[in-house]
């Protein structure tokens, strides 16, 4: 398939004319790569793994969309796993028999949405969005956050994972002011405001570390609840993407937080935050480029966390997500807040 197939967009970012052959993101191998997961059923790996099942659905789908390939797994398969993961009270577990969870809710919410799979929610759970999204509000909690489950963890991930799910079900507040609103935003929100560093960053809970994983659930968050720029305004975005810009290390590659290794998927959680804040242009994007091609396998597909290791669908997804935010030539578009390809996220939600 040529790279310039597809929905892609021209100018801006690194241009992959530039890099040398070996270093082109090979496309047809990416999409072979994630066709095959789902037989490999004889191996270790597929069992070791059944307990991230759903969400590794989530993650393979996001990678077809946007390398322009969105119908490469086939759709009732798809509907079909995700039902037999839904409970009666409208949580979704991993896998069938797995308990419900908030993360495992979000990614089906997200296939779902993807798969424009709503009218077949519906017969397999009446009311089921209006079920979804109770399920959703019963896990906030007193102070605002979410719990991830009935269990009780928190942590701003749940937090982050509860509002995206609830914004693609059209039940946030703000998307429907006049209606009784079925969480407390502004306590989320308040809670999101008390996991700021001095540093400018977030942690996953007040007074934790900052961590660039935590800082995508945390704008995310106040980008979903539309109070990114009236919190953070032009001095807290200098200071955040002054933090998230010395993420990048020499090798070009970023890391999550001061004296870690590089991870190709900090391409996702740095940058995404990164272009909530408009400050995607204070990375070197051709270093980071060539570090993501670096990671992947041009042999049998998919990306590693750093290059030379084992491929897995997590960082094939976020490798992806992260060159289709440096606009690598004939990538889809990424929505930086859902991490879902940003035209079909746009008609879902009518925006534009
Ligand atoms: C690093 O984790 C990443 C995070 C903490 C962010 C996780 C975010 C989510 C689960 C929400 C995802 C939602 C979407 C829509 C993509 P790690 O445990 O690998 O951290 P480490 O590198 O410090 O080990
Ligand atoms: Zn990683």
């Amino acid at each position: 398939m040529s790279l310039a197939a597809g929905p892609g967009r021209g100018g801006g970012g690194a241009s992959a004319a530039q890099l040398p052959d070996e270093l082109q993101l090979v496309v047809d191998k990416h999409v072979a790569y994630i066709q095959s997961l789902d037989t490999r059923r004889d191996e270790l790996e597929y069992h070791l793994t059944e307990h991230l099942r759903i969400s590794g659905i989530y993650w393979g789908l996001t990678a077809l969309h946007l390398l322009g390939q969105p119908e490469a797994l086939p759709r009732e398969g798809l509907l079909d796993f995700v039902f037999s993961c839904l409970h009666e009270n409208g949580g979704f577990g991993a896998a069938p028999g797995h308990d419900p969870h908030m993360l495992y809710t979000c990614s089906s919410v997200q296939i779902l949405a993807m798969t424009d799979g709503f009218a077949e929610l519906e017969k397999n759970l009446p009311d089921g969005k209006m079920k979804i999204a109770k399920y959703i509000a019963s896990l906030q909690q007193p102070n605002g956050t979410f719990a991830g489950d009935q269990w009780g963890e928190t942590d701003s991930r749940f937090l982050f994972c509860g509002l995206l799910a609830l914004s693609l079900l059209g039940m946030l507040p703000n998307q429907r002011p006049n209606e009784p609103p079925i969480i407390d935003l502004t306590a989320a929100t308040d809670h999101i405001k008390a996991c700021q560093n001095f540093d400018g960053a977030f942690g996953v809970a007040p007074g934790a570390e900052s961590h660039s994983g935590q800082v995508y659930t945390c704008v995310g968050a106040l980008t979903l609840a539309g109070e990114l720029d009236s919190y953070l305004g032009e001095e807290g975005k200098d200071r955040l993407g002054a933090w998230l810009s010395e993420r990048q290390l020499p090798s070009g590659g970023l890391n999550g937080r001061p004296e870690k290794l590089v991870d190709v998927c900090y391409s996702w959680w740095v940058m995404t935050s990164m272009a909530m804040i408009d400050r995607v242009h204070w990375i070197d994007q051709k270093k980071l480029t060539s570090f993501i091609l670096q990671c992947q396998d041009p042999d049998q597909g998919g990306l590693a966390d750093r290059p030379g290791d084992m491929v897995d669908v997590f960082h094939t997804c976020f490798g992806i997500a992260g060159l289709s935010l440096l606009r690598y030539p004939g990538l889809v578009e990424v929505d930086p807040a859902y991490c879902m390809s940003k035209p079909l996220v746009d008609k879902f939600l009518g925006r534009k």
